[in-house]
């Protein structure tokens, strides 16, 4: 178990840099199996699930290098297995998008189901659903999932029920290497979506409409390599945001897409910060408690889910009552009771929480329950008086790349204690 001790009640004031995406990167990496040679990726984050799933694509054969500077190679010419094993697929949930490439190179995938998490129910079933109609027969036996095409796949129109992310994106990468057109209906628009059409297209793929409800693919006999940056985490560019807020302090966000944390710009406004946006940087300032507020999450462009928790935790020192819905998965208040542990005041009733605000948090030893619930505890924490420990900081470390070492830069008191830990699936 790692654990994160923070002396609350300090001003978060100075720069920080955004790191590389986490929920684009380990796409990319997969993505990268898919080439014909070596594909080099830079401004890589250096986080736990990246770890993960370099470890997945060695476990296939390919061979990865670390670069300095944050590049990673990864070299797919001596993939030969299309098996991942059991024990890195259950680490994260992202290691199901190897599904559409490994069943794009191979016509070949069987693999462990990535399992139950801590957010709410996460089944696959549209990505099971896409990949079928793209000609992939799937049987399910003992907790694994078997998939198999018999020529090659073929481009399909496939219409999402809900725009998942994780199935716009296993689709995308089939499609790239399948015979005629796909065109992907209700496809999510996320930001990560677009950097996944800009690095298949830097490959040789044939994508237009990433970022758009509508994706069409026309299939392409192979993909060759390429070089290419890893776009900024607005995740991790909004937990800044949001600490800047919380502290009263006053935070310059570098290298971020402002366009990419809108919906979150709009929110701090409304709850009393000043926010200067530059054409890559995003300042926050506030002076005093948040106004109350009420948010909902929703697919991008709406307020992300990734960033309910921690929002969750600046309003509960609000000046009145605010209300959060959380629209995307049906499970992301755990993080809630440890709030209360510090003397937040929040009721949650299904899908939604109540938060009524207190003058000020008080320090205690919390566990994060996931990877954004543990920010949102390490938001609290740094507004609360006294000390606090965040147990469970190995969820936190699996998406954000430094957080100690960043806040620290930026005037928080924060120190890193490492135990024997295990991987926590989010
Ligand atoms: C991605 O998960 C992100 N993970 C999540 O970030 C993020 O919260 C989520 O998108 C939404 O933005 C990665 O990119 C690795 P979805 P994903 O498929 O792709 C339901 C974080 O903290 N659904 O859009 O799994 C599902 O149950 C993580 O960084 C189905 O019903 O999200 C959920 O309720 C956590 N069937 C909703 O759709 C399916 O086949 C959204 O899931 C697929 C999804």
């Amino acid at each position: 178990m790692n654990s994160l001790r923070i002396i609350g009640g300090r001003r978060l004031v100075g720069r920080v840099k955004a790191p590389g995406a986490k929920n684009s990167c380990l796409k990319l990496l997969a993505l990268a199996s898919m080439a014909s040679d070596t594909c080099t990726l830079t401004n890589v984050p250096d986080i736990t699930d990246v770890h993960s799933m370099c470890d997945l694509l060695e476990s296939l054969g390919a061979r990865i290098t670390a670069k300095p500077g944050g590049a990673i190679q990864i070299d797919p010419t001596a993939i030969t297995s299309a098996e991942p094993p059991e024990e890195i697929v259950r680490r994260m949930r992202a290691s199901v998008q190897i599904l559409g490439p490994l069943l794009a190179r191979h016509g070949y995938v069987r693999m462990a189901f990535p399992g139950g998490c801590a957010i709410g129910s996460r089944p696959i079933d549209l990505h099971l659903k896409g990949l079928s109609a793209m000609g992939v027969r799937f049987s399910e036996e003992h907790g694994c999932i078997t998939g198999r095409v018999a020529h090659r796949l073929t481009g399909a129109e496939i219409h999402l029920d809900f725009p998942s992310v994780g199935a716009t994106e296993n689709l995308m990468a089939a499609a790239c290497l399948a015979k005629g057109v796909t065109t992907i209906r209700n496809a999510a628009r996320e930001p990560e979506i677009v950097d996944q059409q800009n690095f298949l297209v830097r490959m040789g793929a044939q994508i237009r409409g990433a970022g758009t409800d509508t994706i069409r693919v026309t299939g392409v006999d192979g993909l060759s390599s390429t070089t290419y940056p890893v776009m900024p985490d607005r995740i991790q560019a909004g937990t800044f945001m949001l600490a800047a807020a919380a502290t009263q302090g006053d935070v310059t966000v570098t290298d971020v897409v402002p366009e990419h944390v809108d919906a979150l710009t709009a929110k701090l406004i409304e709850v009393g910060a000043a926010v200067i946006v530059s054409e890559d940087s995003v300042r926050v300032a506030m002076a005093d408690r948040p106004n109350a507020t009420t948010a909902k999450s929703m697919p991008y462009p709406g307020f992300p889910t990734d960033l309910q928790a921690p929002f969750v935790a600046l309003l509960t020192t609000g000046k009145g009552t605010s209300i959060v819905t959380e629209n995307v998965f049906n499970s992301r208040f755990r993080y809630v009771d440890e709030l209360v542990r510090m003397g937040a005041q929040i009721g949650v009733d299904g899908r939604t929480a109540v938060i009524r605000g207190v003058p000020r948090l008080t320090g205690a030893r919390l566990v994060a329950p996931d990877l954004r619930g543990g920010a949102a505890l390490v938001i609290a924490a740094l507004m609360a008086d006294g000390e606090s420990v965040v147990d469970g900081f190995e969820h936190v470390a699996r998406g954000y790349d430094d957080l100690e070492g960043r806040l620290a830069s930026l005037g928080a008191s924060v120190q890193r204690e490492d135990g024997p830990g295990a991987a926590v699936p989010d």
